[in-house]
């Protein structure tokens, strides 16, 4: 039996790709007779015809390796649909690439994005098995994803580091972690660090009680480190349209969350702040051991899959075990911090204020 499979990665790159393209090809040199061809720069490769045969040889040496071999770019979901400004039809020419190719199955490693493109291109009638990738951990069906306990590790790192100056100081300083709409880097990594307060997109804050939580602080400890999460959002701006939320954004001066806090609290009860926006390191440089581990049995179980023609899945973490999960079932729902998680309780239950 001979396979021919295309890979890809696409969306925010991650520690830890490298290795489940290496655990893939690994694990499909080792259980059938395999042709890899390498996708460059994720579906923007597939509806361009940017491709490459790839050698046994291209997939030794790169366990370590942040980023991805293979190059990646963003194409948002809803464009995907939509003719592009050449008058191309994206999903056509992506079933066109995936038959010139001959491929009998496309892999697809990456986050929300990519894994709802992946759900229609198997509905197009294409074989499809995504990976999931992403520092936001915010994949349905798995419990983590990889990339996102090397982020974390930096997220710390940073928290850590920043807790020394803070505290020689005696300021209060705002740390700017990833994630959009889901707070799990931040949430994570606020504990891990010991963080005073966190703020995550999920749970709409109140700049008042931030404040009081700063002031007691202040009052016991005289420094303080606030965890934001670059989505977070004050509860007027939890009601707002999106739309109108980021022109509202727009209006200050600063870009950046962390800044525009640290401003307030500095302006409200008169302590010193800084701000801290680690930004793109969180995703830089070598996956730690557990993402290593982690994405090689991703791989492994996708390349497992190929074998068994299971296909129009994504592969993931449940407990102890690695299953997969339908693409219908998982795409389009990102997986939120919710109410009821038992984290939020144990941080509270330490003293850690949401500002809610
Ligand atoms: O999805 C991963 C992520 O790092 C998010 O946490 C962040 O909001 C976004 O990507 C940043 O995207 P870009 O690298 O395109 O600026």
């Amino acid at each position: 039996m001979k396979r021919r499979i295309g890979i890809l990665t696409s969306g925010g790159d991650c520690p830890g790709l490298n290795a489940a393209i290496r655990g893939v090809a690994r694990a499909a040199y080792e259980l059938f007779d395999v042709e890899i061809v390498g996708i460059r720069n994720g579906y923007g490769g597939l509806i361009d015809g940017d491709y490459q045969e790839m050698a046994r040889e291209q997939f030794s040496g790169i366990l370590t390796l942040g980023g991805t071999i293979l190059g990646t770019s963003r194409q948002p979901f809803r464009k995907m649909t939509e003719v592009d400004e050449n008058g191309v039809d994206r999903v056509s020419a992506m079933k066109k690439t995936y038959s010139k190719l001959k491929l009998d199955c496309l892999v697809t490693l990456g986050g929300n994005g990519t894994h709802r493109t992946a759900n229609l291109l198997s509905q197009e009638g294409l074989n499809v098995i995504g990976l999931p990738k992403t520092i936001d951990n915010d994949i349905t069906g798995t419990d983590y994803t990889f990339g996102f306990h090397t982020a974390m590790d930096i997220a710390t790192e940073v928290i850590d580091r920043i807790h020394t100056t803070a505290n020689s100081h005696g300021r209060c300083i705002v740390v700017e972690i990833m994630g959009n709409k889901a707070g799990w880097l931040t949430m994570y990594s606020g504990i891990a660090g010991g963080a005073d307060v966190i703020l995550i997109p999920e749970i709409p804050y109140d700049i008042k009680k931030v404040a009081e939580a700063v002031a007691a602080r202040e009052r016991r400890n005289k420094f303080s480190i606030i965890a934001v999460a670059e989505g977070a959002m004050t509860v007027e701006e939890a009601e707002m349209k999106r739309k109108d939320r980021e022109e509202q954004r727009k209006i200050s001066p600063y870009n950046s969350i962390s800044h525009r806090i640290a401003e307030r609290l500095t302006e409200m009860i008169g302590v010193d702040t800084r701000n801290c926006v680690p930004g793109h390191i969180q995703r830089g440089g070598s996956p730690c051991a557990f993402d290593r581990v982690l994405a090689t049995r991703l791989g492994v179980h996708a390349a497992e899959l190929i074998r068994d023609e299971v296909y129009g899945v994504t592969v993931a973490l449940s407990g102890k075990d690695i299953i997969h999960n339908r693409l219908e079932d998982i795409a389009g729902s990102p997986k939120l911090v919710s109410a009821d998680n038992n984290i939020i309780l144990t941080a509270k239950n330490i003293g850690i204020s949401f500002g809610d």
